[in-house]
């Protein structure tokens, strides 16, 4: 090569232009990506579907400090490196960097089931909105979130990151999401793809389900969100189903996502080990998270061979490309480093308010006036009090504020012996979360002294003041299951002292007890909700908690939040109770042991209100459930259909003496067919907007023929039989207000191509 040209070539190389030797490299975003393909070697290739890894870099390398992940850059053709950072109640990077006195707080915004108990998409769209501009503003291009597995069993040490027991109001609910978050420029990665139910030996068991529980309960919210909101990217679990692991699976990540749904976005691994990177590639996994070095050699060797055909090498590469040109990091955004914070923390309270429920209120004990002289506030969690769970869900916040503050906020006064008797033991104690052994996360609700002390001490509160609160709190997170014992899912001896004690000598006095759960999940209720007068379900509602509570508990807001699962009598009565890891003593992981290397969904579809409706057991509190401050009529429902869509209008009016706002949910009953379907299912819901009392809101609720499907595996499709349906119209899967009914005359059948 003459001098002119080695000129010209090293020129290039240095200035990373994109000219050598006469001919231009083609670079990402001005040629076609085509062009860009054929232009790499397959080293290239190979990097591109491979994370940075957190071994390689530390964290003072990573873009953008405790973010979870990274793309590689190749300057050469013009690619940038991405960054991936956690998760569902906020961005998760770290708070401080070395030689940096800026902090990087995020904003620890509500649970995804708090979330999902508001039933307001455009809210939850809104909560989106502010969680992508933290991640824009913080330099990262994809948020990981957001988390949607189905609620299979109430002690999954992760549910607090999911939305619900039921797939369509998974599906809305993480559309919202994934809209408003991708409304600011950032991606989003929903997770985990697909059927990751429990976390006891995640990494390694095989999820055993019927492909009809699959489509119909397992798959249907992924499939909602993908159809409704074109997520940027997909996770991929880290568990097997039917003994493939999802991450591997062709008929799971191209027949079904690209073929049956049409999906184009990218899927990555969740943070996975070295497994079988060739299976993973050809399965369309388009990108190996966090990334071990060791793969970019295996699927170099692997072409080569002849192992890997490079047409699905090319094919990943061409998807990691379109994702990468939509980063902000390719349109080189420049960050702030300054999210819009104090926006942020008003819509986490805001959502939080909608979130709450309101799940007994006996001779209107709520809301109380400030007036009411002084709160006996009782419970560690009401001083410590839980904005979310642990494990990558969790937020570094800049401060949450407990229920204590909350109420002293909203102008309440609080009987200060207690304050200070907590709020000492607290320093003292630095009461954290516990990791019981590592099988569970549970809060220390109380103190070893307290129960010593109880009985006379609550006498005198009682005495000195005007009401008692007691707040129960709960964590879980990443990596483990709940327990069905004390402590976790049933109350302790302490609580229920406590509980006992206090309601006995305020009732003696004729003064009200309130109880509020501090709650990542599902716990056992049944055998203590008759002593309080009041219970409100706070969830773990985000670092704006206590205001949220207190605003409940004033009557600045009135709840409106609902039920987005089933609150059983007992742990027993859940169907899959009998196949899931609840007791598990952390003996050695086996893939031979049932419900530890795999587990059997015997249950199929009687998952939550789907069995409980319709084998009419008793619950504690059912799906869909929650109460207000006032009161809603339900009137003149009517049906129209266009085509294969139907609309169902319905008056609802305020008939109550404050303003509030009321979720209707519509139940779809089909008629008997070849297959045996649950009584109700959810196929739409609304919610009215603030209604003043007197005032009426006609809501319109819609769904389609398709919607209605059953999913018959002896001819692998969608089955919408003839015949007449009932459409129930209420306020919970037990409270029908309106019932109308529609004919469908021709027999809807879609076939599909995948088999999981
Ligand atoms: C974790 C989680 C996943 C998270 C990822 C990155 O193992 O399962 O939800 O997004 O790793 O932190």
């Amino acid at each position: 090569m003459n001098k002119f040209f080695v000129i010209l070539f090293f020129l290039s190389i240095v200035s990373g232009s994109s000219i050598i030797a006469g001919n231009k490299i083609p670079q990402l975003g001005k040629d076609p990506i085509n062009k860009v393909i054929s232009a790499m070697t397959l080293e290239e290739k190979a990097q591109l579907l491979v994370g940075l890894g957190q071994s390689k870099i530390t964290n003072t390398d990573y873009i953008v400090s405790g973010a979870a992940g990274m793309t590689i850059s190749i300057p050469r053709l013009g690619i940038p490196s991405t960054v991936e950072a956690d998760g569902p109640a906020g961005l998760r990077i770290d708070p401080r960097r070395a030689d940096d006195s800026k902090t990087y707080y995020c904003t620890g915004f509500p649970i995804a089931t708090l979330l999902s108990s508001t039933w307001n998409t455009d809210l939850v769209k809104e909560v989106g909105a502010a969680m992508g501009n933290e991640v824009l503003e913080y330099g990262c291009d994809v948020l990981l979130a957001p988390g949607m597995n189905i609620h299979r069993n109430p002690l999954c040490g992760r549910n607090f990151e999911y939305y619900s027991e039921d797939p369509l109001l998974t599906g809305k609910i993480a559309a919202a999401m994934v809209n408003g978050v991708q409304s600011q420029g950032v991606g989003t990665s929903i997770k985990h793809f697909a059927a990751n139910n429990q976390e006891t030996f995640r990494t390694q068991n095989s999820s055993n389900i019927s492909q009809r529980a699959l489509r119909e309960l397992y798959l249907k919210g992924f499939e909602i969100a993908v159809k409704e909101s074109h997520p940027w990217t997909i996770m991929s679990s880290y568990n097997k189903i039917n003994g493939v692991y999802t991450q591997e699976d062709y008929s799971l990540l191209t027949s079904l996502l690209r073929e049956d749904w049409g999906y184009k976005g990218i899927v990555m691994t969740d943070w996975t080990d070295l497994r079988n990177t060739i299976s993973q590639v050809h399965a369309g996994n388009d990108l190996m998270m966090p990334g071990k070095s060791d793969q970019v050699k295996e699927i170099v060797l692997a072409v080569k061979s002849g192992e890997l055909s490079i047409s699905d090498v090319d094919r990943n590469v061409k998807r990691m490309l379109e994702f990468i040109i939509k980063t902000p990091r390719f349109k080189k955004y420049n960050y702030t480093n300054d999210p819009d914070f104090k926006s942020h923390a008003s819509i986490t309270r805001k959502s939080a308010d909608e979130g709450i429920i309101l799940l007994k209120n006996d001779d209107n004990t709520l809301p109380l006036k400030t007036e009411s002289g002084k709160i006996a506030l009782f419970g560690v969690g009401s001083y410590n009090f839980l904005a979310g769970g642990t494990g990558s869900g969790n937020v570094h916040k800049a401060y949450v504020i407990n229920l204590a503050q909350g109420l002293k906020n909203a102008g309440f006064e609080l009987q200060p012996k207690l304050n200070s008797f907590y709020e000492k033991y607290i320093e003292a104690e630095d009461v954290q979360i516990k990791e019981l052994n590592g099988k569970s996360a549970w809060w220390q609700v109380f103190m070893p002294e307290e129960a010593k002390i109880i009985p006379e001490y609550i006498e005198n509160r009682a005495k000195d003041s005007e009401v008692a609160v007691i707040t129960f709190s709960r964590s879980s997170g990443e990596g483990f299951d709940r327990h069905k014992t004390e402590g976790d899912f049933l109350l302790t001896k302490n609580e229920r002292n406590i509980l006992e004690n206090v309601t006995k000598s305020f009732h003696a006095v004729n003064k009200k007890v309130v109880v509020v759960l501090n709650i990542g999940g599902v716990i056992e209720t049944a055998s203590w909700k008759n002593l309080p007068d009041a219970i409100i379900l706070a969830w773990q509602p985000g670092q704006e908690g206590g205001n949220s509570v207190a605003d409940i508990i004033k009557g600045n807001v009135n709840p409106s939040g609902k039920l987005t699962m089933t609150f059983p009598v007992s742990y027993s009565d859940v169907p899959s109770s009998k196949n899931f890891p609840s007791d598990y003593q952390g003996e050695k992981f086996n893939t031979d042991k049932k419900d530890i290397g795999y587990t059997d969904y015997d249950e199929g579809l009687w998952i939550g209100y789907r069995y409980f409706n319709t084998f009419d057991k008793s619950v504690s509190y059912p799906f869909g459930y929650g109460l207000s401050y006032t009161t809603f009529d339900y009137a003149a429902a009517k049906i129209k259909k266009s085509g294969k869509s139907y609309t169902v209008d319905v008056k609802i009016t305020n008939t109550g003496k404050v303003a509030g706002k009321e979720v209707a949910e519509l139940y779809i009953s089909a008629p008997k067919g070849k297959l045996e379907k649950p009584a109700m299912e959810l196929k739409s819901f609304a919610k009215t907007k603030l209604l003043q009392p007197g005032e009426s809101e006609m809501v319109t609720m819609t769904f389609n023929l398709l919607d209605l499907a059953s999913f018959d595996e002896s001819l692998n499709s969608w089955i919408t039989d003839k015949g007449k349906y009932k459409v129930s119209i209420g306020s919970s899967v037990q409270d029908v207000r309106q019932t109308i009914f529609f004919d469908v005359k021709t027999m809807l059948k879609e076939k599909v191509k995948a088999k999981i």
